[in-house]
């Protein structure tokens, strides 16, 4: 099944190491962020996880839940997860699904045959408090993402849900934004941009990141 931007994601019930989970239901009213990874007991997903680990506070200071999942049975994660606790220094707060019958898989369309014939591949969906799904990734296995990033954008997604804003190339939280070019009453904007703006051109107008 193919998944884009803005669709409702796939609701699942599957085992977890934290029982069965069904995922709309778990999810609640806060963000989610799922991601796939090829399997247990690999180097680069044993990394993955003890940074999601680490980043508990900043995930939960943003109201988002993480959650892992990969094709390696329930058993298999909980013995996993002391490895990871121990090589990466950290506790394992989040969920890891498990996935043996490729139920989530499928429908995230998380198996790429040419690049790992039955693994999935590392896959990371940002889905809102609607369910709707806001930002998709898919790295190679050989490739660890980047979790910064992905709070990065979260900080993005939260902020321009807010404002009529967007977010340029390398933005971070503090930075100047853009107003959407979909915004030309100056009245509006000088109600919705007090701090004023920068117009580089007519439509790159540049502003104090909104509070
Ligand atoms: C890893 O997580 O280290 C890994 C998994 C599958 C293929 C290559 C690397």
């Amino acid at each position: 099944m193919s998944i884009h931007l803005g669709d409702i994601a796939p609701d699942f019930e599957q085992d977890s190491t934290i029982g069965r989970i069904r995922f709309h239901e778990w999810l609640g009213d806060s963000w989610g962020v799922l991601f796939s990874h090829p399997a247990d007991f690999t180097p680069v997903c044993t990394t993955e996880l003890g940074l999601t680990a680490k980043l508990k506070a900043e995930f939960e200071e943003r109201n988002v839940k993480a959650i892992a999942l990969s094709v390696d049975p329930v058993d298999s994660h909980q013995k996993w997860i002391a490895d990871i606790e121990d090589t990466q220094h950290c506790v394992v707060g989040f969920p890891i699904i498990a996935d043996p019958d490729r139920t989530v898989a499928e429908l995230y369309d998380m198996i790429h045959p040419k690049a790992l014939a039955t693994l999935t591949v590392r896959s990371l969906f940002i889905i809102d408090p609607n369910k709707k799904v806001r930002l998709m990734i898919t790295y190679p296995a050989s490739c660890g993402r980047n979790f910064d990033e992905v709070l990065r954008v979260i900080d993005s997604l939260q902020l321009t849900d807010q404002h009529a804003v967007a977010t340029p190339g390398n933005w971070k939280h503090g930075d100047d934004v853009v107003i959407v070019p979909s915004l030309q009453d100056p009245a509006e904007i000088a109600k919705r941009f007090p701090a004023g703006y920068n117009a580089l051109r007519p439509y790159l107008r540049m502003t104090p990141q909104p509070k």
